[in-house]
Parts: C-alpha cells; sequence; structure tokens
C-alpha cells in the first residue's frame, strides 16, 4: 500500500526512518497524550508491528513523507484494530495519524487521512472506518471531525491500560461509513 496526496507520501518503512521517528515520538508536543513515553526500542517494536500488519492485511500505519523535502514526518494509515472496545462490533479497521510538531496546523493530517479513508472505501472496499482517541486530545478529535466522522458518543470507553482516573483514561470512538 502507498498513497500520494498532493503534499505527502505514504509509503512502507526503511530501516532508516527508525532515528527519525523515534525523535519524533520523544518530542514532548508529540507525547502529550501517549499513554507511554516511547522510547527508541519501543519505537522499533512498533514499527516491526506495523509492518507485520501491512504485510498480513495489505494495509497498515504508514510512513508519512514530506514530498517537497523527502523528510520522514510521521505516521499515516490504517490498521485492523488489536484493542476491543465494548459494543463495537470488530474486527474493524482503525484510522491513525501522528506528525512532527513543526508540521502541525497545516492541514496535513486531515490531507494524508482523507487520502487512507478513499483507500479504504474504494480499494479495500471497508463499510467504514473508526478512529479512537483520548477524549482530552481535542486536536485529533478536530482532525475526526474535519474529515466528517462522527462521535459514536454510546461508544465512549475507558482505556484498559490507563490508571483509573488519570486524565487520559476517557477515550472516544469517532466512526465514517462508505456511504455517509
Ligand atoms: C493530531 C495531529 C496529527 C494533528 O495534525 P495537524 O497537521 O495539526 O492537523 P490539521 O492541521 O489537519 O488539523 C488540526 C486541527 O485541530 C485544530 N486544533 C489545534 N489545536 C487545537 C486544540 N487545542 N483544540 C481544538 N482544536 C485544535 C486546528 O485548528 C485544526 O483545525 P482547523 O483546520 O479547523 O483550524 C498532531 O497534532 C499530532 O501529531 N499530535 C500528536 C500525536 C497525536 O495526538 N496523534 C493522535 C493520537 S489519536
Amino acid at each position: 500500500m502507498q498513497i500520494e496526496t498532493e503534499r505527502l507520501l505514504l509509503r512502507p518503512w526503511k530501516p532508516e526512518d527508525l532515528p527519525v521517528l523515534a525523535a519524533i515520538n520523544q518530542d514532548a508536543h508529540v507525547s502529550e497524550f501517549f499513554l507511554t513515553p516511547l522510547t527508541p526500542e519501543l519505537t522499533e517494536q512498533a514499527v516491526l508491528r506495523y509492518q507485520t500488519a501491512h504485510h498480513h492485511d495489505g494495509y497498515g500505519f504508514l510512513a508519512a513523507e514530506h514530498k517537497a523535502s523527502g523528510e520522514l514526518i510521521g505516521i499515516l494509515g490504517m490498521q485492523t484494530m488489536s484493542l476491543h472496545i465494548p459494543g463495537l462490533p470488530q474486527p474493524v479497521v482503525e484510522i491513525g495519524w501522528r506528525l512532527a510538531y513543526p508540521h502541525w496546523g497545516t492541514g496535513l493530517a486531515t490531507e494524508g487521512a482523507r487520502a487512507v479513508i478513499h483507500y479504504a472505501f474504494t480499494v479495500v472496499h471497508l463499510p467504514k472506518v473508526v478512529a479512537i482517541t483520548s477524549a482530552i486530545n481535542f486536536r485529533s478529535r478536530r482532525v475526526m471531525e474535519k474529515l466528517g466522522m462522527i462521535h459514536r458518543t454510546n461508544l465512549d470507553f475507558d482505556h484498559p491500560q490507563v490508571t483509573p482516573g488519570h486524565a487520559l483514561q476517557k477515550h472516544v470512538v469517532y466512526e465514517l461509513g462508505s456511504t455517509q
């Protein structure tokens, strides 16, 4: 799976991406809503999981390259959700995004995610995609809203890996159907 937009190339991972992604993951802005800090070792394990899923499903979380500079600037893509969410019929595919801080606020996440959704509906022929985030991650929620995703309030849940009462415990579920 590879997707090109006006400003982005979403492509499979290369070994040289690892230190760049590790640095992005350790930036304090980017990691504000991480459940656990992502060390370089955890970044490497995550990329291995993205590659395995891509190999298995034919789609996955991809490397987001800024076309103008050729620089790796984050992660964008879709994957079969591994987390069980009460009330959500599964298997289901989730879309997701993470960008290097200097690139925030220029519409890149929305641009890339729009192309991922198009791919999900027209190439993979999925009936719907979902997205989840911590309830207080308003930036990410705004991206979901700009994509036309609907907040399924009945599916909001407490993340099982977050300590009860923690600010990141409450999570929201957004959904977009191919016919919406
Ligand atoms: C979430 C993320 C990918 C957004 O990237 P981005 O390129 O800035 O996204 P966009 O520019 O397409 O859209 C961001 C929107 O959020 C809005 N926004 C920014 N800060 C906000 C805030 N504190 N509250 C509400 N909305 C906010 C922006 O104004 C913009 O909306 P607009 O176009 O209507 O003005 C980026 O912030 C990121 O990588 N965050 C860290 C990782 C992360 O949280 N990933 C999601 C985990 S589920």
